[in-house]
């Protein structure tokens, strides 16, 4: 679909800002290296939409990760707004944020990030541990999760006692245990063999269909990328392209609603 179509498509399903889960407004972030400034995001507009599935893509450098920590709150701007759920993120303090994205946003990063001295089990109830949810309903909501990812029988490995994908799986079930609405995911499949990439991204594909989630996936793999029902391209720490996917749903159909990311780029 052309870049036009796209953007006809993107408004017609821009209509209701409640349905808007994470918004970035003319989003520039310039990092400061000694006397030399890195712009790595230059005036980014763009909006999930609840229950979407969006996949981001471009060349190594050009902004993916940056515009993720952005989206993930774990970041702030130089420059622009951001808006989770409509409220706007610099106006909340550090600890308020903080519990927010707990409670709100799960990740899954390219290398994993589990702890290598934790059980699998141990992994997945950590973030729970933040939340002040009692032992018992952590260790069982852990299993369950594990269970999910048909991990059921490895609950007491370590990562190092896992494969690559199946480590991925186990930081899927961690990046879960909170109940997140969104799943942000920078590279999910980055270390894995083609095999192993194919079961996560079908997946994180899952959870968007069967479970509602909002999942932003940053992705270098075009096959990958055809599960999203928007694919946007970055370059130079803007978004140059915007394509409706093949995970795309038909909402007379679906009975699921469309949802969508929005971008008016600065060109
Ligand atoms: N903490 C930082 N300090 C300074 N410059 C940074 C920092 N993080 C990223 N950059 C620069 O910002 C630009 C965008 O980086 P970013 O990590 O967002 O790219 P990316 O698209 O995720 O690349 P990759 O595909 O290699 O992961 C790059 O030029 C990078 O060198
Ligand atoms: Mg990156």
């Amino acid at each position: 679909m052309s870049s036009s179509k796209a953007r006809q498509w993107n408004e017609s399903h821009s209509d209701a800002h409640d349905g808007v889960i994470i918004e970035l407004q003319d989003v520039w972030k310039i990092y400061k290296m000694g006397s030399v400034e890195v712009p790595a995001l230059r005036g980014v507009n763009l909006k999930i939409h609840k229950g979407s599935f969006v996949a981001v893509m471009g060349a190594s450098g050009s902004g993916k990760s940056t515009c993720m920590n952005m989206i993930g709150c774990l970041d702030v701007p130089t420059k622009g707004k951001v808006y989770l759920d409509g409220q706007d993120v610099s106006l909340m303090s550090e600890s308020a944020l903080a519990q927010i994205r707990g409670r709100k946003i799960g990740f899954v990063f390219q290398t994993f990030n589990l702890i290598p001295t934790l059980t699998a089990l141990e992994n997945v109830m950590l973030p729970m541990t933040f939340q002040n949810i009692p032992k018992h309903k952590r260790e069982k909501r852990a299993r369950e999760l594990l269970e999910m990812v048909e991990l059921g029988d490895r609950t007491g490995h370590k990562p190092g006692e896992l494969s690559g994908g199946q480590q991925q799986r186990v930081a899927i079930s961690r990046a879960l245990s909170n109940d997140p609405e969104l799943v942000l995911a920078d590279e999910p499949t980055g270390n894995l063999d083609s095999k192993m990439g194919v079961e996560v991204m079908s997946f994180l594909s899952r959870l968007n269909k069967e479970e509602g989630k909002t999942v932003v996936m940053v992705t270098h793999d075009s096959n990958g990328a055809k599960h999203a029902e928007m694919i946007h391209k970055l370059m130079d720490g803007r978004i140059v392209g915007s394509e409706v996917g093949e995970g795309q749903q038909d909402s007379s159909t679906g009975g699921k609603a469309v949802s969508s990311m929005d971008y008016t780029s600065t060109l």
